[in-house]
């Protein structure tokens, strides 16, 4: 099993760093810029080579580090690559002054992403997971929550397996839709976290449960 992760900034990199950790030897990793994905991977000092974004495609899982009006056209332009994959979705759709979400209430990112593309199975997860808590997803004891949805629950199931290595606490937090309500709580995060001065390193932690 290949994981491709496709992205050179904030959480490109925070991905490519926790995914090979748990599979140094099953990681894609490609930018549009190829040298930029290879100087990432050489500052890391990680054994592997950045690859195309053609080779990447191959992958089983493909993790797409991008914004939201970005990915829609990727997502659009590389359908045929994506059939019969696996697409985690991480984006929130923020507006270009983070204070409101660019989709309606009555739907999601994840969501709008699947409706493009039917015929691969859309897993969200990490919506919540800010970049710097890749590098400590522990405080004060507690793990950062990671929110797995899916409208085909055998792709939620896969992803839940492949993430178990990394070191998060994981839900199974059922259906698409249900990221409107995760991607608004992301939303609320962010502006939470600024007001007490310890944005970026938020995250989720669901009590009691
Ligand atoms: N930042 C967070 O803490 C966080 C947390 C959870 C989820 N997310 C989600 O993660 C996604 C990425 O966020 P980020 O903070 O990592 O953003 P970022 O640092 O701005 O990185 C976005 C990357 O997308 C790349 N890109 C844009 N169009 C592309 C294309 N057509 N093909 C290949 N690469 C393309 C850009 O490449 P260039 O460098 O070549 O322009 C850039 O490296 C967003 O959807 C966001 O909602 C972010």
């Amino acid at each position: 099993m290949k994981i491709a992760i496709i992205g050179t900034g904030r959480m490109g990199k925070a991905l490519l760093k926790a995914f090979y950790r748990a599979y140094p030897s099953q990681i894609l990793f490609a930018g549009r810029k190829a040298e930029e994905a290879q100087l990432i991977t050489s500052e890391l000092s990680l054994t592997i080579q950045a690859v195309q974004l053609q080779d990447a495609l191959q992958a089983d899982i493909i993790i797409p580090a991008l914004w939201f009006k970005d990915l829609q056209p990727w997502v659009e332009a590389h359908r045929e690559q994506l059939r019969g994959k696996i697409l985690i979705d991480i984006t929130n759709p923020f507006n270009a002054t983070f204070d409101d979400l660019t989709t309606g209430y009555g739907t999601s990112a994840a969501e709008e992403l699947q409706r493009l593309v039917p015929e691969t199975k859309v897993v969200g997860a990490f919506k919540n997971t800010f970049w710097v808590v890749f590098d400590q997803p522990e405080h004060r004891g507690i793990l950062s929550d990671v929110f797995l949805t899916s409208d085909a629950p055998d792709a939620l199931e896969k992803v839940r397996q492949v993430l178990e290595p990394l070191p998060f606490r994981l839900f199974d937090a059922g259906k698409l839709k249900n990221n409107r309500t995760i991607e608004r709580m992301t939303l609320l995060s962010r502006e939470l976290s600024l007001k007490t001065g310890t944005y970026p390193r938020v995250s989720f932690h669901l009590w009691g449960v």
